[in-house]
């Protein structure tokens, strides 16, 4: 089973990357965590630049979330919601509406921030985009605040109730992706 991993962050160092990169240790042996690296490529969405040939960063996308069985996306949190260049990203995912790539796909929302919240807002929001989207989103989420004490200097996180709640929303993630490809088949 694959995961694609989707920070929404451009920041090097990225908190939200780092909890991705820890989530891919978390992951049970069969399972792959492949982060997507594309934010950065992705024009502002517009419909009059889609259709027939879409731009390649937004066909990457949309190709990168059709091969994988589920998503799992770390969003920052800007002024209490989600990033634009994120936001930018799942309007381009979105379409064609509704076959979307996003459509009926197993996704699970994590967040970091500096703030003490840990991008809960953030994390709320995402999760209605991606509902609005057509996308099965895991309901529970996984508040990293003060992002920048937060992991040691091996990429873990440190707090080991954090390291659990992750591993659980991992749990729940693969669980619905294997429940849906097993009614698929
Ligand atoms: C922030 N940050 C922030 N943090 C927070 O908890 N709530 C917020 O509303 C905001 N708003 C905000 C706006 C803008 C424009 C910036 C640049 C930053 C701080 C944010 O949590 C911090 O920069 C994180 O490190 C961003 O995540 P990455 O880039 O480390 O993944």
């Amino acid at each position: 089973m694959k995961v694609l991993g989707i920070a929404g962050s451009l920041r090097p160092g990225s908190f939200n990357r780092k909890l991705l990169l820890a989530a891919a240790r978390a992951v049970p042996r069969a399972i792959r965590l492949e982060l997507w690296d594309g934010l950065d490529d992705l024009p502002a969405y517009a419909e009059q630049i889609d259709g027939d040939r879409p731009p390649p960063g937004v066909q990457a996308l949309r190709e990168a979330i059709d091969a994988a069985d589920a998503v799992l996306i770390a969003t920052p949190e800007y002024n209490a919601s989600i990033p634009g260049a994120l936001k930018n990203a799942l309007d381009g995912a979105s379409r064609p509406y509704p076959d979307n790539a996003l459509k009926g796909k197993p996704t699970a929302v994590v967040g970091a921030s500096t703030g003490p919240f840990g991008a809960v807002w953030a994390q709320a929001d995402l999760r209605r985009v991606l509902k609005t989207i057509g996308a099965r989103v895991v309901d529970t989420d996984m508040p990293i605040g003060s992002a920048h004490h937060a992991f040691d200097e091996t990429g873990q996180i440190r707090d080991p109730a954090q390291r659990k709640r992750l591993a659980d929303i991992i749990r729940e993630l693969i669980d619905l992706a294997g429940r849906q490809a097993a009614r698929a088949a």
